[in-house]
């Protein structure tokens, strides 16, 4: 789950990582008053899930209140890489001496902690890294040490930070670790990470990812963003569910991760046939599709507005093909009318298939086609959603 600016920074404040002081507004009124409130010259910032924000217009300076809210009306609802505005942070404006970037990931091809460090931060970091890789210090990061000063020391030192601020710097790293560990994060970066004239640190920006699989051990619940889907997959952890949301339009439902996994493929391979039509989500429901189960799968997937069609394939095997069937039918008469509102194509194979399929035409659903194979399966799924 990727935050907010506003709230990777709230994350880092509860770290002890200093932040300038500000808040989040979704009315210019909002931000002029916070603006009033801060008594400074503030920077008003689109909150949007992408990078560029600057480049593209949306980081905006105002010395006072009334700039504050017409910034702020003119930020509301800016398109940024096909990511609208909702929300502005207003925070108070600091003079960046120098600008530096600093990062934690989880580097999975090398299967470990990556720090990265640099003393170029600033909009143009990906630049740099392409042109000027050595200015872009990358150490593995052992994850039962983690970042202590000794550590942090050493990446200040190879990214030839000015000595003076190293120590400071040193201190901002060891807690963004803990941000990183303590959170269970998949990313942290802090570009720029600000070093101001008379030589405090501090995370100008902030971008973080949250592991979602290690969700139950926080609550993070409340920094899910409903506009993103995130809304969804809190929906569909309460039931039980393995759903991950995706940008597609086919719905996609299954039994077991493997087969889910490789009909996503299938559906996106298909999907070029018809305009780049792509799966909608990842839905396992398991071993065992109840009636309930599906229904509530199919609840799930159709209450995503991106979903025009939805698959359903099965391999039958302790769960019969038959009882799948009963479910899809006692699914859809339980879903009314949001399960008349988009075509559903079920594929079943394996464990009393036939006897599935012969319920399904039985049942003589509008919306629902059977489908044999799971490539012609996709194939009508992409087709439908094309539509
Ligand atoms: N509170 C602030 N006070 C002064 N300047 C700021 C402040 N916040 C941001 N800036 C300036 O605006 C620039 C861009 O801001 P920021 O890095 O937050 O957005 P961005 O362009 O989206 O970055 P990225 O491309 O890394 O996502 C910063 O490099 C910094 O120079
Ligand atoms: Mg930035």
């Amino acid at each position: 789950m990727d935050l907010y600016e506003y709230q990777a920074k709230e994350l880092f404040a509860r770290h002890g990582v200093p932040v300038p002081r500000g808040r989040v507004a979704s009315t210019p009124e909002e931000a002029r008053s916070i603006a009033e409130e801060l008594r400074a010259p503030v920077v008003v910032k689109a909150q949007v899930k992408t990078g560029g924000r600057g480049k593209a217009g949306g980081i905006r300076p105002a010395p006072g209140p009334s700039s504050t809210e017409a910034e702020a009306r003119h930020v509301i609802g800016m398109d940024i890489k096909r990511h609208i505005a909702r929300t502005v942070l207003v925070e108070q404006a600091t003079v960046p001496f120098e600008e530096y970037y600093a990062a934690y990931l989880v580097d999975r091809a090398d299967r470990t902690f990556l720090a990265m460090v640099s003393a170029r931060g600033g909009m143009d970091i990906e630049e740099v890294a392409a042109t000027d890789p050595g200015a872009l210090v990358r150490m593995p990061i052992d994850p039962v040490r983690g970042v202590d000063r000794e550590i942090a020391l050493e990446l200040a030192a190879r990214a030839a930070l000015p000595e003076d601020v190293r120590e400071a710097v040193a201190g901002v790293l060891v807690r963004l670790w803990q941000v990183m560990v303590e959170e269970d994060a998949l990313l942290v970066e802090v570009n720029p990470l600000a070093c101001t004239a008379d030589g405090r640190v501090l995370a100008l920006d902030g971008k973080v990812t949250l592991d979602a699989g290690a969700g139950f051990r926080h609550d993070h619940e409340a920094l899910a963003d409903p506009a993103e889907g995130e809304g969804l997959e809190a929906v569909a952890r309460a039931r039980k569910l393995n759903y991950v949301k995706l940008d597609g339009e086919v719905g996609v439902i299954g039994n077991g991760a493997g087969l889910v996994m490789s009909t996503l493929d299938v559906v996106a391979y298909a999907g070029r046939g018809f305009g780049g039509v792509r799966p909608a989500n990842f839905l396992d429901i398991g071993g065992g599709a109840s009636a309930q189960v599906m229904a509530d799968a199919l609840d799930t997937v159709l209450a995503d507005p991106g979903v025009r069609s939805v698959l359903v394939n099965v391999f039958g095997g302790i769960t019969a093909c038959d009882a799948v069937a009963d479910g899809v039918v006692a699914a859809l008469r339980m879903l009314g009318e949001r399960g008349l509102s988009r075509p559903v194509v079920v594929r079943l194979d394996g464990n009393n298939a036939e006897a599935g399929r012969a319920i399904l035409a039985a049942a003589r659903h509008p919306r629902v086609r059977v489908v044999t194979t799971m490539d012609d399966a996709a194939e009508l799924a992409a087709r439908l959603a094309a539509a």
